[in-house]
């Protein structure tokens, strides 16, 4: 359950509060001082704060710095009846999330305050990756883990083993649910910002109507209905990381102005003359292709080029079903703690099942069957009738073999492009025959040159493989015997001599 705590010497206030949040279910407590804030602070940990600013003895402002210099991150609303705005907004600058001027209507105090729960979990749930560096620095525990051991995971983990840390700029791209928000919070919580906030903008969910004012902020009077001064996610995040998901999606007119704090760390909120200068950290996702957005004219190059620096690509949940068991482990003891389950594992056909599908969802529709799955299943393992998969099984027959052809699909994608150019004017050139070369080298080399395993291997026949080592003119690369031969295995002779 998450913990609110109040902090008013207003007792009607309080109870209102109190109320009100128990109501919704949340833990609330309450004190009347600052110093008795601070006391119960330091004994136990809350998910949010609600801080008045005028109250005898300390007054909010001075135990908010008091609580930032107990390194305790928790976001806290600053409640303020007096003063003009000028004291909320100092407030934000020394790290307050939000201010609320009271009297405060119902659906103000519930938008904001549920907005800072959703920051406090993004910034307390901390993610960790397999590998020397995946441990976050400091004393938290990890509490979400990226999981997966297969080659492309791999060099994820060393991506952010590399970059967390070094303040640049990363874009993540990646189909949908392959991870790509896990990915920012890791990279977040094993670098120097850690201590500071973590926000997130999704692009995709914001009107283009009001993607300056919740980035850039608005002054009092810059619009109608513009009733009080309001911070944007730049100067909320001062000296923190910035989330961009779904950067695809921001629009044109708010890009060169998102370039402009990318390049100087300068902004101006709406209909203010003042130059604000920002310390911002950016990582972006998407699962569109930006430089088809870019080809297209729907994004500009100079802000691709500016994202573009550290790239992680997350492969889809297909092309590593290997990780598949791994990953149904992880879930099935998460959900077992947080369902009070105790189910054990799946059963083999059910295994199979999530190994054949293809899974256009990725991780997320991996987590969504398998919560589905424990949250109706009686026994202690779940069988394969149990498993509703959320998308039709797809023209995809995930066999090893099937695999393999979308493996040589891909390389080949890379690689033909430049041979084809290296080849575009060499007329009587035959890429067939450079391919096949390549392969019967390699698999010549891998046998130790015997032909009798080399040609089983490729599927053809002896006679076959003689006849394209001689026009491949591969026996040339063979090399000398070190050794004696060994005459009594007539596969150790050289190639052409038998
Ligand atoms: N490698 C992984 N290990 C464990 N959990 C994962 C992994 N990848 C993704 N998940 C889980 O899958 C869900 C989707 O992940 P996430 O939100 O990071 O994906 P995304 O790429 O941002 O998706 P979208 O493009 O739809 O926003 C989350 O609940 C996340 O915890
Ligand atoms: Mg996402």
């Amino acid at each position: 359950m998450e913990k609110i705590l109040i902090v008013d010497d207003d007792e009607g206030l309080i109870h209102f509060l109190q109320r009100f949040f128990e109501k919704q279910g949340y833990g609330a407590q309450s004190c009347q001082s600052g110093h008795a804030a601070l006391e119960i602070i330091a004994r136990q940990p809350f998910d949010l704060i609600l801080l008045d600013y005028k109250m005898s003895g300390l007054n909010g402002l001075d135990t908010l710095k008091e609580i930032r210099g107990l390194q305790v991150k928790t976001p806290v609303i600053i409640m303020t009846a007096y003063g003009t705005t000028d004291t909320a907004i100092e407030a934000m600058k020394l790290g307050a999330y939000d201010y609320l001027l009271k009297p405060f209507d119902r659906a103000e105090l519930q938008r904001i305050a549920e907005d800072a729960l959703e920051v406090n979990r993004l910034m307390k749930e901390v993610v960790s990756f397999p590998g020397p560096r995946g441990q976050p620095p400091g004393r938290q525990k990890p509490m979400v883990n990226i999981v997966g051991h297969h080659r492309r995971m791999q060099e994820v983990y060393k991506l952010i083993g590399q970059v967390a840390d070094r303040d640049v700029t990363v874009l993540i791209t990646g189909e949908s649910g392959t991870g790509k928000e896990l990915v920012a919070r890791a990279i977040y919580h094993h670098s120097h910002r850690q201590d500071k906030p973590f926000l997130a903008v999704n692009c995709a969910t914001i009107p283009e109507t009001l993607f300056e004012s919740e980035l850039f902020g608005y002054e009092r009077g810059a619009f109608t209905g513009a009733e009080r001064t309001h911070l944007g996610k730049f100067e909320r995040c001062q000296g923190g990381t910035l989330f961009f998901d779904e950067i695809g999606d921001l629009p044109l007119s708010t890009q060169a102005k998102v370039l402009r704090v990318l390049q100087y760390g300068e902004f101006e909120r709406l209909g203010g003359q003042k130059n604000l200068q920002v310390d911002v950290r950016i990582i972006a996702a998407t699962n569109k292709n930006l430089e088809k957005e870019v080809e297209q004219g729907r994004f500009r190059e100079d802000l691709f080029w500016r994202l573009n620096v550290i790239t992680i690509q997350l492969p889809p949940l297909r092309e590593r079903l290997d990780d598949i068991p791994p990953l149904v482990e992880y879930f099935l003891n998460r959900f077992n703690e947080e369902y009070h389950t105790h189910i054990r594992c799946v059963a083999d056909a059910a295994m199979d099942k999530l190994r054949a599908h293809c899974w256009p969802g990725n991780v997320r529709e991996l987590e969504n069957t398998l919560r589905r799955a424990v949250l109706l299943s009686a026994g202690e393992v779940i069988a394969a009738d149990q498993l509703k998969l959320d998308s039709e099984p797809c023209d995809w027959h995930g066999t090893p073999q099937d695999q393999l052809m979308a493996n040589i699909d891909k390389q080949l994608d890379e690689l033909l492009p430049d041979i084809l150019r290296l080849f575009a004017d060499k007329t009587h050139a035959n890429v067939v025959d450079l391919i096949e070369k390549a392969l019967i080298a390699k698999v010549l080399k891998q046998c130790g040159h015997n032909q009798v395993k080399a040609a089983k291997m490729l599927g053809i026949s002896r006679n076959t493989l003689r006849h394209r080592i001689k026009k491949f003119n591969l026996h040339t690369e063979i090399p000398a015997p070190t050794s004696k031969p060994d005459n009594a295995n007539a596969n150790h002779k050289p190639p052409l001599a038998s």
